[in-house]
C-alpha cells in the first residue's frame, strides 16, 4: 500500500491472486492484446432500513455485499472508451470521450438503459470533475457479480467503479467521501433522482458493521450488528429496473410536492431553497412525530391533482413543470402526497429506533467493533440479544408495510417471500428501490439454514416453480462487507 495515501482515500493495494482476478486478466489479454493496468473493486448494498428517505435528506442504514462490480482498466492514449463485459450477453462498446457536454447517455427504443450507459454515467461525471482536461481513455473489461436489477445496487457500482477508474487513471487523488457524492450525481445521468445511499455506503463501507449514513456533510457512523442475528437476502424472482420506468422519480417528485405544500400550508411559504421533507422538518423545528400530525393536517386528501397543487403553490402548470418535475414526470396528473409523506417521516423514525437499538451493542474484544479488522465478535450488554432482534425485526417489518401500502413499491412475490418468513417468526422487508428485487430478513443465526431451505421448497420450488439447485443461487447469508478499493500489480 502506497505510504502517503491517506486513510480517507480510496485504499490501494495489491491485486490479490486469485481465480476470478486472473480470468478477468486473461480475458482483457485476450480482447486488448495488453495487460491491465490497475483494477477497481465496487461492492453492492443491502439496506437495513431507511427506504426511499436518502433523496428526502433523511439518515439510511446499509451495509456492503460481498458481490460486486470489479473492473480491469489499461489506459489509451486517445480519449476513448473500449468497453467490454467478461458476460457475453453484453455487447463490446466503443466510444470518444473528449467533453462532458458532447457526451449523450440515451436507452433503447423502449427507455431502458444499454449496460454500457451506466459505464458512460460514470465517465461523463469525471469529465465534468475535471472539466474535460482529459489527454488519455481507457480500456475496460468489467466483471460483475451482483444480480442486475435487484436492488443490491448493481447500476449504481458499475457507475462507481467507472468514475473511479477514470479519476485514478488520471491520478485525481479524491477523498471517499468527495468520490461517493460525485458517484451520486453521475448516476442521475442515468435519469433516475436517487439519494445517493448506494454510492455512501459503497465507498464508506467498513467490514463487520452496518453504517449509519448521514447527509450534508455526508458522514457514516459506524453501527454494530447483533452477534446472534443473520441477514438473508432472498431474490423475489422480479425484476425491476428503476431507470426503465418512472415509479422512482415519480416518488421523488411526489416528496418533494409533499415538502412544498406543508411548508407552505404551515406559514414558512417563502424560502425557496425548501426542497426535501427534512428540511421542512428542520425549519418548523419540529419532532418527526409532530411531523407526521403535520401531514394529516396539511395533507389530508388520498390524491392531488396538478391542478390542485398549483392552486396551493401559486405557480401555474409550466411553472410546476419547470420548478418541480422531472422529464419522465412533467406529464403526470395526479399526485399521492400525503402516503408518500407519512412513510418518509415514520421510516425516519424507524431508522433512529433501530439505531438506538444496535447502540446497546458492543464490541467484547475493544470497543472497536470490527473497525480495526481485529474482532468481529459482537456481543450485547444489556439485555439478550434475541430481544433486540425482536426489536428490529419489526421495525424491518413495519418499514415493509408502510413501503406496501403508503409507498406501493413492493411486489406480490416480494409481500410473499415477507409473510412466508413471518411463519418462521423471521421479519424481513423489501430492500432498494423495490417494484421487485430483493428482500432483507433478519433472522437469528441458529434459524438459518431451516429459514433458507424453507424459502427454497415454499416460494422458489412450490410457488415461482425454480429447480430446487438453481434456487440456491437466489437466497444467500451475508454479513457487512468493506468498501470499494482499487488494485495494482
Ligand atoms: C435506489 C436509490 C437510492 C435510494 C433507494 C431507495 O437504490 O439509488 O438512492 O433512494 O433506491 O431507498
Ligand atoms: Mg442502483
Amino acid at each position: 500500500m502506497s505510504s502517503i495515501q491517506s486513510n480517507d482515500e480510496v485504499p490501494v493495494r495489491t491485486l490479490p491472486n486469485n481465480e476470478r482476478i486472473k480470468r478477468l486478466k486473461d480475458y482483457f489479454c485476450e480482447e486488448f492484446g495488453c495487460e491491465p493496468k490497475f483494477f477497481v473493486r465496487v461492492p453492492g448494498r443491502v439496506n437495513l432500513i431507511g427506504e426511499h428517505i436518502d433523496y428526502c435528506g433523511y439518515p439510511v442504514l446499509p451495509m456492503a455485499l460481498e458481490q460486486d462490480i470489479l473492473i480491469a482498466a489499461a489506459i489509451l492514449n486517445k480519449p476513448e472508451v473500449h468497453l467490454r463485459n467478461i458476460n457475453n450477453k453484453y455487447d463490446n462498446f466503443k466510444m470518444e470521450v473528449r467533453s462532458c457536454e458532447d457526451l449523450n447517455i440515451i436507452p433503447d427504443s423502449n427507455g431502458k438503459p444499454f449496460w454500457y450507459n451506466y459505464v458512460l454515467c460514470g465517465v461523463k461525471g469525471a469529465l465534468e470533475f475535471l472539466n474535460d482536461r482529459i489527454d488519455s481513455g481507457l480500456q475496460i473489461v468489467v466483471d460483475g457479480n451482483i444480480p442486475p436489477a435487484s436492488g443490491l445496487s448493481s447500476s449504481s457500482a458499475l457507475v462507481s467503479a467507472s468514475c473511479l477508474a477514470v479519476l485514478y487513471a488520471q491520478k485525481v487523488p479524491l477523498s471517499k467521501t468527495d468520490i461517493a457524492s460525485l458517484c451520486a450525481k453521475c448516476e442521475r445521468y442515468i435519469g433516475t433522482q436517487g439519494g445517493g445511499m448506494d454510492q455512501a455506503i459503497a465507498f464508506l463501507a467498513q467490514k463487520n458493521c452496518a453504517q449509519y449514513i448521514t447527509w450534508q456533510p455526508l458522514k457514516a457512523t459506524p453501527v454494530a450488528l447483533p452477534e446472534n442475528a443473520a441477514f438473508v437476502v432472498a431474490h423475489s424472482i422480479s425484476e425491476a429496473n428503476k431507470a426503465a420506468t418512472n415509479d422512482f422519480n415519480r416518488r421523488v417528485i411526489e416528496c418533494r410536492l409533499a415538502a412544498k405544500i406543508i411548508v407552505t400550508r404551515a406559514g414558512a411559504a417563502t424560502d425557496k431553497k425548501i426542497i426535501t421533507l427534512s428540511q421542512v422538518q428542520s425549519k418548523l423545528d419540529n419532532s418527526l412525530e409532530d411531523m407526521v400530525k403535520l401531514v394529516y393536517e396539511h395533507l389530508p386528501k388520498d390524491l392531488y391533482t396538478k391542478s390542485e397543487i398549483c392552486e396551493i403553490l401559486h405557480v401555474n402548470e409550466e411553472e410546476l413543470e419547470q420548478l418541480y418535475l422531472t422529464p419522465n414526470t412533467s406529464h403526470l396528473t395526479e399526485f399521492k402526497l400525503k402516503q408518500r409523506a407519512l412513510h418518509v417521516y415514520e421510516e425516519a423514525q424507524r431508522v433512529e429506533d433501530f439505531r438506538k437499538q444496535c447502540s446497546q451493542i458492543v464490541s467484547n474484544s475493544n470497543g472497536q467493533n470490527g473497525v480495526n479488522g481485529k474482532s468481529n465478535a459482537i456481543v450485547c450488554e444489556n439485555g439478550d440479544g434475541d430481544d433486540i432482534i425482536n426489536i428490529l425485526g419489526n421495525l424491518m417489518y413495519g418499514s415493509h408495510q408502510s413501503l406496501n401500502e403508503l409507498y406501493e413499491c413492493s411486489h406480490d412475490n416480494l409481500n410473499h417471500l415477507v409473510n412466508l418468513s413471518k411463519t418462521m417468526n423471521v421479519n424481513s422487508r423489501v430492500t432498494g428501490a423495490g417494484w421487485g428485487g430483493c428482500i432483507i430478513a433478519l433472522c437469528h443465526k441458529d434459524k438459518v439454514n431451516s429459514y433458507i431451505d424453507m424459502l427454497i421448497e415454499e416460494f422458489y420450488s412450490k410457488y415461482c416453480k425454480i429447480d430446487k439447485n438453481k434456487a440456491r443461487s437466489y437466497v444467500f447469508a451475508t454479513t457487512p462487507n468493506h468498501g470499494a478499493e482499487i488494485y495494482v500489480n
